[in-house]
């Protein structure tokens, strides 16, 4: 139990312990990575009808095996990736297909799942029943990526109204997939320090020389809602921004970038040129490894593009040290900027809610 007070000029961090505690962080698995909308991928994987899609959710964490359909009535489902006769997984690579044929004794399903045939089951009593067919997992769909929960607390369209509202406009479907500059990073830090890093501007001026020449780190704001928060980079004179349509919220200000975090483990970058995506994924209670994916909108508009993996670096360096000063025995506790750590302070308050076993996520200024 490590109760973050709800204000934050009385509060304290989380405990040294909560990054370095292997119970902690199988506590996290449970009560945190399973209950919550994880970002899956592109919905291009199963855009025509007879694609199947194998994803591993979380892989070394929750290592769940999902497998994504389109049926041939055009419909997409999210299945269970295991036969229901003896386990083996059923689907090991995208593929096309009519039907789902398990290769261990030849059970096969159709596309939304259900049981369709099985050899040498004449007899058998109360075969098939529903256990046979793939149990269905919760799935949806924000703009053009999937999401999964395994046990849902809330939809995902309340999750992602406040990405609608700023952002909705951007025409996703028209970025193009960067995979030149799509990488992962192996980070020696717990998962949760790396968001809390993300999660304050404040490093900036201190890590991020070349960052902070771009941004007016004065007008850096922070706003949070129930599951996510936007920090919002106000561009410096002379450095690019978005064109906003009329009648947008921000209309007026020159945002450089919105750095949308979704609780717990994902990070959406929306800057003039188009979007940088961030998964978090835990390996261990002190490894990490972090995917980035981009997408182009405006390559014009791109004028540093190896900013993004100079910026990651920096971040990797400092995050790694924060690690193992964290299990030091003369490390207990911090206190929080009430000006500059807003996100951070949201983030611990979410997490300490959940691993209590609140089903209710804390509400901003609750
Ligand atoms: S495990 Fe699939 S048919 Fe036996
Ligand atoms: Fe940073």
């Amino acid at each position: 139990m490590f109760p973050i007070d709800p204000d934050i000029r009385k509060a304290s961090t989380l405990p040294g312990e909560f990054y370095t505690d292997p119970r902690t962080f199988d506590q996290c698995r449970d009560r945190v990575f399973s209950r919550t909308w994880q970002f899956v991928g592109d919905a291009e994987r199963v855009k025509a009808p007879g694609q199947a899609w194998p994803v591993t959710l979380l892989p070394g964490f929750l290592d769940e095996p999902l497998l994504f359909t389109r049926d041939h009535d055009d419909r997409v489902h999210c299945l269970a990736n295991v036969c229901t006769h003896r386990g083996n997984l059923l689907v090991e690579g995208p593929c096309q297909a009519r039907q789902l044929r398990c290769r261990y004794h030849g059970r096969t399903f159709h596309l939304d799942g259900r049981m369709q045939s099985m050899p040498e089951f004449e007899g058998v009593d109360g075969f098939p029943s529903a256990a046979d067919d793939l149990p269905r997992v919760p799935w949806a769909a924000w703009k053009r990526f999937l999401f999964v929960a395994l046990d849902p607390p809330e939809s995902l369209p309340a999750v992602f109204r406040p990405l609608d509202d700023r952002v909705g406009w951007l025409p996703l479907e028209d970025f193009c997939r960067e995979e030149a500059t799509c990488r992962e990073y192996l980070v020696r830090a717990n998962w949760a320090l790396y968001c809390d890093n993300y999660l304050e501007g404040f490093h900036i001026p201190f890590v991020h020389p070349a960052l902070n020449q771009s941004l007016d780190y004065g007008s850096y704001t922070t706003e949070l809602f129930p599951s996510c928060n936007l920090q919002l980079g106000i561009a410096r004179d002379g450095e690019e921004c978005f064109d906003l349509p009329g009648g947008h919220p921000d209309a007026g200000r020159r945002v450089a970038a919105y750095y949308f975090w979704v609780f717990p483990n994902l990070m959406l970058n929306f800057y003039p040129w188009g979007l940088s995506v961030n998964v978090v994924r835990p390996l261990e209670v002190g490894l990490t490894r972090v995917e980035f994916l981009t997408y182009l909108w405006r390559p014009e508009k791109r004028r540093d593009a190896a900013g993004l993996d100079r910026v990651e670096r920096e971040d990797e360096a400092v995050v790694e040290c924060v690690q193992r000063g964290v299990r030091s025995r003369f490390y207990g506790r911090g206190r929080y900027s009430p000006t500059r750590e807003q996100g951070v302070h949201h983030f611990h308050r979410l997490l300490a809610g959940r691993c209590a076993g609140a089903g209710q996520a804390a509400r901003p200024g609750s």
